[in-house]
């Protein structure tokens, strides 16, 4: 991505930016000139000037509170919070298989990460009358697929109307709030499943892929999203050139949702 993008010292939390899409994203931004502060689970041991990392359970309410404080005291504010931690541990199996643990697990993973951190992070935004947040959703919260996503599809749809209802409270304070809804991307982790599915199917890569394309309806474009390109995505939306666009989501799936 070019690098006229204006985020040069721009103050970002990136959540999740050790793998896949938000290390992509953490990628972009640094190229572009943003600070910026990254977290998960297990983190490298060492941070170089313009990219901290804070090792952080975010699905609990106490990692999220360490990370918003941490990232407060490194940048001394945030212009710029993208919530990428997501994803889903649930079993296969239908709705009889998700009991009370299943659902709280989804929903603290793929909805209070983000609504836990905007509530830290928001107050020092309106203080300073600007701001973006980036919440990644999933093309799941409106095609969702009943033997194995149900509750990941829930708890996506319920991000996606969480994030329209902040960006209509916080927009006239000055913060934009928009979903970037990713369809099938090529991470490591999908990489290494296409990998797995090809082995019980007896095929190689191309038929692996091909697989999961299917379980999803199809993929017009014949292929999934790199991580790269959803992260050069967020990153026009979070520079000023995106200035007019809040309470959007924009779609990134090579077409795999079928309606308008
Ligand atoms: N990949 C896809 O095809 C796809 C499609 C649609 C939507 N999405 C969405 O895009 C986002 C990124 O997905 P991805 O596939 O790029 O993920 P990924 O490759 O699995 O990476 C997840 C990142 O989040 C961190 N993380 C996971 N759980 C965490 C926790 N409890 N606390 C702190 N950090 C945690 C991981 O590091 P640690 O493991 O060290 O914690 C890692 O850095 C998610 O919201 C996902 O739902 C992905």
């Amino acid at each position: 991505m070019s690098p006229d993008l204006d985020l040069q010292g721009r103050r970002a939390l990136v959540t999740g930016g050790t793998q896949g899409v938000g290390a992509a994203i953490v990628e972009v931004l640094r190229e572009a000139g943003a600070r910026i502060v990254t977290t998960a689970r297990s983190v490298p041991e060492i941070s170089p000037p313009d990219l901290r990392y804070i090792a952080a359970d975010i699905a609990t309410a106490e990692g999220c509170a360490k990370v918003a404080s941490f990232a407060l005291e490194q940048l001394g504010g945030v212009d710029i919070v993208v919530n990428v931690v997501g994803g889903s541990t649930a079993p296969t199996g239908g709705f009889s298989v998700l009991d009370d643990d299943v659902w709280m697990r989804e929903l603290n993973l793929n909805l209070m990460t983000a609504v836990r951190l905007d509530r830290a992070l928001l107050p020092s935004m309106i203080a300073q009358g600007s701001g973006v947040v980036v919440h990644v959703t999933s093309i799941q919260g409106r095609l969702p697929l009943p033997e194995s996503t149900t509750a990941y599809a829930a708890a996506k749809a319920a991000l996606s109307t969480y994030s329209k209802s902040l960006s209509k409270e916080v927009s006239p304070k000055g913060v934009r709030v928009v979903r970037v809804s990713p369809g099938w991307v090529e991470t490591a982790a999908a990489v290494a499943l296409t990998e797995r599915l090809a082995e019980q199917a007896g095929t190689d890569y191309a038929g692996g892929k091909q697989i999961i394309m299917n379980s999803l309806g199809g993929i017009p474009l014949g292929r999934p999203a790199k991580p790269r390109e959803v992260a050069d995505l967020v990153a026009f939306l979070v520079s000023s050139r995106a200035g007019a666009i809040t309470g959007s989501e924009f779609v990134i799936d090579g077409g795999t949702v079928p309606t308008v």
